[in-house]
């Protein structure tokens, strides 16, 4: 942990920050995020954005697409074992859960489920269908960290037994914009339905989504309620600061986690200014600045959902592919498609707005799970890629 600045250090911090005023582009999301910016972020931690070699042996070929998987945190949670001949092994990585915001990994799992997806897709644009079984060892009970879990086990089929899949077209152009996006514009009908379509290739998922203004108004609160509980929650608040990778050097080392490229913090964190493990406290000025930080996460046009019926294991991967495929339409029609979990997450103190958001939707708590919920709308500006480790990392061969 870095140590804590003297007093005399700690107050001209607070003067620095508030002269910095809203030039500082540590943003919060869950509850530190950026907005993210293509500048300060290093060539090589992007480097598996630019498109995988058509010569890659499949299963490579599969799993460069698959690692580029929205997920939570950017924990990049896999873990690819190849030793089988002719298949892939896919286990969730102990080493990258989140146990305080996810303490069941139903996130985790969110997030393998998109990697599944993408890794049949690349299979099929290479003429391959992939039988995939889930969970070899069994599927594992929903309230247990699915640590080192086998997550499904993945067998592709000779060449000519699948067709491309038009949203494999959008895995590179695919991003989670975490700016402003444009409150005057509405989503037509038809664009809904497309997201609707795309996710429903994934059977009985429960989807929905909200763009009247007084629901949305409605939202915004909760979800913002949800954010300042994740943020003040010591627990929670210090799970992300441990993810924190400010400036290139400490992103080129990890190449995950939570990606911080502004000038500002990356200046007051060099000369000792910004303590990344100082929990913010209500009233304070710290408080205050995160809420701002939160403003953009309150536009867009609209709110996409996903829950289930019940919450199993092989519920939580069906998502996964179906939010992956939303993006990816969304992608295609110029949409953007931005998760806000905290009022979804399983810790006590997330209890209330928990079952308030889903009674907002129509959902029972009792009965059903709210798996997604995205803000979807048209971006601002452009927004740049986020960092992925290399795939010889989540090889096991
Ligand atoms: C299950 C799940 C939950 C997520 N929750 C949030 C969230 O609360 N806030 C946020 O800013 N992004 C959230 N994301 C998006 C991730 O931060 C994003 O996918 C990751 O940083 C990788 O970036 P990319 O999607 O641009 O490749 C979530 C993604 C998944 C799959």
């Amino acid at each position: 942990m870095t140590p804590s600045p003297p007093r005399g250090a700690q107050s001209s911090r607070r003067r620095f920050i508030r002269l910095a005023g809203g030039g500082v582009v540590l943003a919060a999301a869950s509850p530190l995020a950026v907005i993210g910016c293509a500048a300060g972020m290093p060539t090589a931690a992007l480097q598996p954005w630019s498109a995988p070699t058509d010569t890659l042996e499949i299963r490579e070929f599969m799993l460069a697409y698959a690692l580029l998987a929205p997920n939570p945190h950017n924990r990049q949670p896999w873990i690819a074992d190849l030793r089988e001949p002719r298949a892939i092994t896919l286990f969730c990585d102990s080493d990258r859960l989140l146990p305080e915001t996810d303490p069941f990994g139903r996130q985790i799992m969110i997030g393998c489920g998109a990697f599944l997806e993408l890794a049949v897709q690349a299979a099929a644009q290479r003429g391959r269908a992939v039988q995939v079984s889930l969970f070899p060892d069994g599927e594992p009970p929903d309230q247990t960290l699915p640590r080192g879990v086998r997550v499904a086990r993945l067998v592709f089929g000779e060449p000519g037994s699948a067709e491309p899949d038009p949203l494999f077209a959008q895995v590179l152009e695919r991003r989670t914009h975490k700016g402003a996006y444009d409150n005057q514009r509405v989503v037509a009908a038809p664009l809904w339905q497309r997201l609707y379509r795309a996710s429903a290739a994934q059977p009985s998922l429960m989807l929905g989504h909200v763009s009247e203004s007084a629901r949305m108004t409605a939202l915004r609160h909760l979800t913002r309620t949800a954010f300042e509980i994740e943020l003040l929650t010591p627990a929670t608040y210090l799970e992300s600061a441990r993810l924190l990778r400010i400036g290139p050097t400490e992103i080129e080392r990890h190449r995950d986690g939570i990606s911080i490229t502004g000038t500002m913090p990356r200046l007051l964190d060099a000369v000792g200014l910004f303590d990344r493990f100082e929990v913010p406290r209500r009233g304070t000025d710290a408080h205050r600045r995160m809420l701002d930080y939160w403003k953009p996460f309150e536009t867009g046009s609209g709110y996409f959902w996903i829950a289930t019926q019940g919450n199993r294991r092989g519920d939580q991967l069906a998502v996964g592919r179906a939010f992956v495929r939303a993006q990816l339409q969304a992608t295609a029609d110029g949409l953007s498609l931005h998760p806000l979990s905290q009022a979804l997450q399983e810790f006590d103190a997330m209890r209330e707005p928990r079952r308030t958001l889903h009674a907002a939707l129509g959902l029972d708590p009792a009965a059903h799970t709210l798996q997604m919920l995205s803000r979807v709308g048209y971006a601002l500006e452009p927004a740049g890629h986020s960092p992925r480790r290399a795939l010889s990392d989540l090889l096991r061969a």
